[in-house]
């Protein structure tokens, strides 16, 4: 199913002001996917917010009101709130003093698999919290919104009352979905605090009162649990996929039909139908590696044998897009060798330009070490995905990526992908092969158009 991006007259906040007008001065650290987007909210619905990061190209777009990244609404919702036309303000720095005499202090820094291991990198988080032990002027409230193991906050807290006992800890997990980032801001779903004080809880229901106040549901938790429910929350989607995938190997092996399968058990409510579409998996900055760190963190904590499924989910998640490989093989008549492969999508999901752990980029990798001449074409990833995997042969162009081509991966469900005119397609390809990694295509235009339609978990004939 294809995600419809917010649109821009979305990012002006439909909240009602704080009652009272409460301003806070709110500080964010880390200005990435989440953290860039966290600090435009924040002025959004009101507060004076300095924003910080270490990298200064992220910093110099900031600056001059661009977005550092594709994110939809984003470029809307900067030019506001810098251009002095949203309630609050929002200024960004690279100097971590500047933000000394904020009250409350959001911590949104990476944390990354470790290289050769399944846990965390929790180096970053860290960093940012000694170097706001080291700065802040007075009591204020640090609040992590990092996805880290659970028992990083009680270790951090710890960290502060030795080194800064003004500075108390919370712990607020953020849900946002690349491609929604800014409406799942502004409204999210929930509010998880987890927090050791009732001062620590009311200086964040006075950040948020205006999503409060709109109705979204506040859930107050200790430390543990608040760091557990992002990391369970993404196990339990990590394994919606890959249940449905799992599904889609048996009708592979069975001649079912994984769409009509997904539908059918989708009706009924406690199942649910989103999150049930069979394709090339999850990939993206969040689930493959949480999954891995939950893992790893169950394993120290003694509890391994409560989430040794997640590693049955990560295989299975792994071997969909060796299966998409394999197909493509097949489709080129047994060898990559001397054959074109247009991979149509590089962004891990749509209306995202996010590329980190991305299906279409390890598939177009190994076609590539395999001997093909891949073309990968996307309309926002290029770039990313150039800079992280150089080998591929890139093109924003949907033509020119097609054009020669003896087989075409649809690996990205963008809408334009989505849509492409089988017939218009046909006039450019070399060869009539197409594999639906996503299974969003029509099938019945393409054959019309001549093409052999392959998909995962559905029936070839
Ligand atoms: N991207 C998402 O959709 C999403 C959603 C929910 C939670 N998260 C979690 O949020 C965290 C950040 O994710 P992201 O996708 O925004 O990552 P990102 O890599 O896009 O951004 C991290 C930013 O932190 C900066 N940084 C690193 N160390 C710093 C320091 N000491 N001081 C200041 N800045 C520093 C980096 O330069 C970078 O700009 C991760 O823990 C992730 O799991 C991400």
């Amino acid at each position: 199913m294809t995600n419809t991006p917010p649109s821009a007259a979305s990012t002006t906040s439909p909240l009602p002001h704080s009652p009272g007008g409460d301003v806070v001065k709110v500080g964010v650290v880390g200005l990435g996917y989440l953290g860039a987007v966290h600090a435009a909210c924040m002025a959004e619905l009101g507060h004076e917010v300095v924003g910080f990061d270490i990298d200064e190209r992220k910093l110099a777009a900031l600056q001059q009101g661009r977005a550092p990244f594709f994110e939809p609404g984003l470029p809307e919702l900067l030019a506001r709130v810098t251009g002095g036309e949203a309630d609050g303000s929002i200024t960004f720095t690279t100097d971590v003093a500047d933000l000394k005499s904020c009250e409350v202090v959001f911590v949104c820094v990476g944390t990354p698999q470790r290289k050769g291991e399944l846990a965390a990198d929790t180096t970053y988080v860290q960093a940012a919290f000694e170097s706001l032990a080291d700065v802040m002027a007075g009591p204020a409230l640090l609040v992590g919104k990092s996805t880290v193991p659970v028992g990083t906050a009680a270790r951090l807290a710890d960290v502060l009352a030795d080194r800064a006992p003004d500075l108390e800890l919370a712990w607020n997990p953020e849900f946002l979905r690349e491609g929604h980032a800014v409406t799942d801001t502004l409204t999210p779903d929930r509010f998880v605090l987890g927090v050791l004080s009732e001062r620590a809880e009311s200086q964040l229901r006075r950040v948020y009162a205006r999503p409060i106040a709109a109705g979204t549901p506040v859930l107050v938790a200790d430390y543990a649990t608040a760091e557990l429910v992002k990391t369970a929350a993404n196990a339990f989607l990590a394994t919606k996929i890959s249940f449905i995938n799992a599904m889609a190997e048996v009708c592979e092996a069975a001649g079912g039909d994984v769409k009509v399968l997904a539908d059918a058990i989708g009706h009924d409510d406690r199942i649910g139908r989103k999150f049930l579409n069979a394709g090339v998996g999850f990939g993206g900055g969040c689930l493959p590696k949480d999954i891995r760190a939950f893992m790893a963190r169950a394993g120290e904590l003694g509890a391994d044998q409560a989430l040794t499924f997640l590693r049955e989910v990560d295989s299975i998640n792994m071997r969909r897009r060796a299966k998409v490989v394999d197909l493509a093989r097949e489709a080129c008549g047994g060898s990559f060798i001397g054959r074109k492969i247009a991979v149509l999508g590089a962004a891990f999901k749509p209306h995202s330009d996010d590329v980190r752990d991305s299906p279409a980029i390890s598939i177009a990798a190994q076609a590539r070490l395999q001997g093909a001449d891949v073309v990968v074409t996307d309309p926002e990833a290029v770039a990313n995905a150039q800079r992280l995997w150089g080998d591929l042969t890139y093109t924003e162009d949907t033509d020119e990526a097609l054009r020669g081509a003896d087989v075409v991966l649809l690996l990205t469900e963008w809408p334009q992908y989505v849509g492409l005119d089988p017939t218009h397609v046909a006039s450019l390809t070399r060869g009539r092969q197409v594999i639906d990694g996503r299974n969003v295509l029509d099938a019945a235009p393409w054959r019309a158009a001549g093409f052999t339609y392959r998909a995962l978990g559905r029936p070839n004939a």
